[in-house]
């Protein structure tokens, strides 16, 4: 089954695009992904010189049990335009064909956008990523500037002014409305936006030094929080813009499997972006991700992604009181798969409706009591609880 997606006339084989981050750093880094099978990539944002990085500048929160997170400082391209020039020939080379977009960065003035545009044009690559969207960066750019909706229509029409390549926007979630941004950057012309970079986000304090985390000699700042943990405020993003909006999508926050990839199809994203997940597993996370969606077609009878795009939309609902407050589910407890280990009589006492006990050293649920709200099978480890309708 083909994956191929097309996305402003370009030809992605797959809709699995590496976000630009630490896996597109150099070009050895996207050759390994496209040999691993990556259907595109986004440079690690390049500004006009090589940015100098703290280190540390990662914090992985959940670490070695389960990641949940990662706040980062990183800003952009650590190396020269003229280096990149060299590293894109290489992958051009070894990929003819493989979809490849630099993301760019800039301020108020045009020349800032197009500076390093003009100089990667000629290597072969096939769209720009407007980086509207960083939050570590100081001053009117980054985040700070693609949270006015003014700003951003003008820096994408100043891009479009630039080039004669699609251009793309990637959003910030770091606002109080993703629609006005994603439509000012569809008045200035962009062919698809990306929703979304980093949330922002502080990792932790060391309570011996009281050093905000990642510390570098002790001091440190906001960060980009990325990962499984943003994922809710990316797909709502994505959900909010498809629903008001008619531009294409490419969703990106917290993406690291083939269910979570769907999800963002199915509020309307057209092609999915990844990094955390590539940094945590490698780039041979493709063929789970690959195998996934396509074995998912298969079995539902869909022909192609298309067929998926959009279609819980319907399904979503703006208002509370459209919700079915009525009709009321019941939780009810496997015996044979409970452990007796309590944890759902501690969560429905405080923050249930106190309708669980433990009997003969397995949970029951008392039904008179019981209001469905679907707590305790999220909480239950072993997967013994299902909620029923009544
Ligand atoms: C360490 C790190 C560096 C990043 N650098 C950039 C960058 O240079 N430009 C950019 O647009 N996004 C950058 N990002 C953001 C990612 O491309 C992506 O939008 C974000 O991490 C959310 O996706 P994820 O949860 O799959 O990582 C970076 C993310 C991380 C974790």
């Amino acid at each position: 089954m083909s994956l191929e997606v097309q996305i402003a006339g370009i030809n992605f084989p797959n809709p699995f695009i590496l976000a630009s981050g630490p896996p597109t750093a150099n070009g050895s880094m996207i050759k390994a992904g496209f040999d691993a099978g990556w259907g595109g990539a986004v440079l690690k944002t390049v500004a006009h010189a090589p940015t100098p990085m703290p280190s540390p500048r990662v914090h992985v929160l959940g670490a070695g049990r389960q990641p949940r997170g990662m706040v980062n400082l990183e800003l952009f391209t650590d190396i020269s335009i003229e280096r990149w020039k060299r590293e894109l020939d290489m992958v051009r080379k070894a990929h003819p064909e493989r979809p490849i977009i630099v993301s760019v960065i800039g301020g108020g003035a045009p020349e800032e956008w197009w500076k390093s545009m003009r100089e990667l044009e000629p290597c072969g690559i096939s769209a720009y990523e407007l980086n509207v969207s960083c939050p570590n960066i100081s001053g009117k750019k980054g985040a700070q500037l693609g949270q006015d909706p003014e700003s951003v229509a003008r820096v994408t029409a100043w891009a479009k002014q630039g080039t004669s390549l699609p251009i793309f926007v990637k959003l910030t979630p770091n606002v109080g409305d993703i629609v006005a941004i994603a439509r000012a950057a569809q008045e200035g012309g962009a062919d698809a936006v990306v929703a979304t970079n980093t949330l922002s986000g502080l990792a932790g304090i060391d309570l011996e030094t009281f050093s905000p985390l990642p510390a570098v000699r002790g001091y440190g700042m906001l960060g980009g929080y990325s990962g499984p943990a943003i994922k809710p405020v990316a797909l709502r993003c994505n959900a909010n813009i498809a629903r008001v909006l008619d531009i294409t999508l490419i969703g990106c926050g917290g993406i690291s499997t083939w269910q979570d990839a769907l999800e963002f199809v199915a509020v309307g994203a057209s092609a999915l972006q990844l990094c955390t997940a590539v940094m945590w597993h490698g780039y041979e996370i493709i063929h789970a991700l690959l195998r996934g969606v396509e074995g998912y077609l298969q079995s539902h009878g869909y022909a192609s992604l298309l067929e998926v795009r959009g279609k819980a939309l319907p399904n979503m609902l703006s208002d509370y009181f459209q919700l079915d407050l009525v009709s009321k589910m019941l939780a009810v407890v496997d015996a044979q798969k409970c452990n007796g280990c309590g944890l759902c009589v501690k969560a429905c006492d405080s923050g249930g409706y106190q309708a669980i006990r433990m009997e003969a050293d397995r949970a029951a649920v008392d039904a008179l009591r019981c209001d469905g709200c679907g707590l305790c099978p999220g909480i239950c480890p072993v997967h013994a609880i299902e909620m029923v309708m009544r």
